[in-house]
């Protein structure tokens, strides 16, 4: 069990190396040749500093391939991604890192470590966790490598936080989303086994 969950991770971080930084199992890896970018595209643009470049899936991602939020009706409504970061940021990170990702006397807000912190740095954290051995207590973030609550949703809560980060997104549940795509479920199906 414990190996199978290690090989979720590794097919995430071998993703990290080959650039697809948001593909999960290999199996629901994207075709070889992607479709053109809609760049400036009317249903491509949110609110917010950062624009997406691509969207594929209901999955945006930035000029980077990072994942990132698309963000319409006055801040009313969100992509599917960014609505369950939030429902998967309240079920593992709520904890340490408090409500809305603003953080805890115990572990730092989010909305300003998010700042300027791509992907791949973020991914790295979560997978194999970061310890503060200079603080006065000891301050430790776990790794989530082989969990798969965690590590199937790693784009999401990526994408939920950097929302916040960029001040689009408020405190509490985005009241709107777009639709959950056909391809996140059959992925999260796939990862979850
Ligand atoms: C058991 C408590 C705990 C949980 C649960 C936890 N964290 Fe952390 N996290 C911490 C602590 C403490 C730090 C600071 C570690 C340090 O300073 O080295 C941290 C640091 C981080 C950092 C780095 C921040 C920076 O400034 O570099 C990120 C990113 C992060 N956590 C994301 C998450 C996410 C996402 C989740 C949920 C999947 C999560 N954490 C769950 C305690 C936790």
């Amino acid at each position: 069990m414990r190996c199978e969950v290690k090989g979720v991770a590794g097919v995430i971080l071998a993703g990290l190396a080959a650039g697809s930084l948001w593909t999960f199992p290999a199996h629901a890896a994207p075709p070889a040749a992607p479709p053109a970018p809609a760049a400036g595209s009317a249903d491509l643009k949110s609110e917010g500093p950062t624009q997406p470049a691509k969207v594929q899936d209901g999955q945006y991602t930035d000029k980077n391939g990072d994942p990132t939020y698309h963000v319409t009706d006055n801040g009313k409504k969100v992509d599917w991604y960014t609505m369950s970061g939030y429902l998967r940021y309240n079920a593992n990170c709520i904890v340490c890192h408090g409500p809305d990702g603003m953080g805890s006397t115990y572990a730092p807000s989010l909305v300003d470590a998010l700042k300027g912190m791509d992907y791949a740095h973020f991914a790295g954290i979560i997978v194999g966790g970061k310890k503060d051995v200079n603080a006065s207590q000891e301050l430790v973030m776990p790794a989530f490598g082989d969990n798969r609550n965690v590590m199937c949703y790693m784009p999401d809560i990526y994408t939920y936080l950097r929302a916040r980060s960029d001040g689009v997104v408020g405190r509490n549940r985005p009241s709107e989303h777009e639709p959950k795509p056909a391809a996140f479920e059959k992925a999260e199906d796939a990862c979850m086994k």
